[in-house]
């Protein structure tokens, strides 16, 4: 099988940065959804990561006629029954759980501030990382990982790196939070870091 791009489905800034930096020992250029010429938009409606993985990578793999890889990501809080699981990017606006959160700066910011005010005064503060990555041949051929990252909810934000959950997620065994991390250091111990390392394994044994 012969691969000379692959289009990564995210917008996502940190997340694509986060890609290339993993994918570059493949020599494959690295695609994501703003290099493509007009858009379409899948709509996250799965209840796991998996069921919407699959969904995104696939409607865009046709769609393109890209090999194409999409992730679905979160975290999973054990005081909070798995919460925000599947609604990590949009916990802020679910009524559940005390209601909305005002979304002041920005919505990696509401998020965090819903799940401090939840986290309040709970000693258990385990939590978990979640990544699910799927790979997409147009009719072809598809693979699918996943990747975990265990730590526990800090008491209030800390540091400037990374994106989303970063700044109140202690990865076990660190004495800082993955937004204190450099980006090599993050890779190499996060769920994203984890699941994309295996699929880069997978790939490697299919193609030339
Ligand atoms: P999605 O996979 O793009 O739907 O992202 C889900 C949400 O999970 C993101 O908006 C972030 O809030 C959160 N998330 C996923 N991966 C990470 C990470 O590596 N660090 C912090 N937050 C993350």
């Amino acid at each position: 099988m012969n691969i000379d791009k692959i289009l990564v489905a995210t917008t996502n800034k940190g997340k694509l940065k986060e890609f290339k930096r993993l994918f570059s020992e493949l020599g494959i250029e690295i695609l994501s959804l703003d290099d493509m010429p007009e858009k379409i938009t899948v709509e996250e409606t799965g209840e796991t990561f998996l069921e919407n993985a699959i969904q995104k990578a696939r409607t865009y793999a046709l769609h393109y006629k890209l090999p194409t890889i999409a992730e679905d990501a979160g975290l999973e809080i054990d005081a909070l029954v798995g919460y925000p699981g599947v609604y990590s990017a949009r916990f802020y606006e679910l009524e559940e759980f005390g209601g909305k959160e005002l979304v002041e700066e920005s919505k990696d910011k509401a998020n965090i501030k819903k799940v401090l005010r939840l986290m309040e005064g709970v000693e258990n503060r385990k939590a978990r990382f979640v990544s699910v990555v799927v790979f997409y041949m147009p009719r072809d051929f598809g693979l699918w990982t996943e990747g975990y990252c265990y730590g526990e909810i800090t008491e209030k934000p800390v540091g400037e790196g990374g994106f989303g959950y970063d700044p109140i997620f202690k990865p076990e065994g660190y004495g800082k939070t993955m937004a204190q991390m450099t980006p090599e250091e993050k890779n190499a111990i996060s769920h994203r870091g984890e699941a994309v390392r295996k699929l880069i394994n997978l790939l490697k044994k299919v193609i030339s």
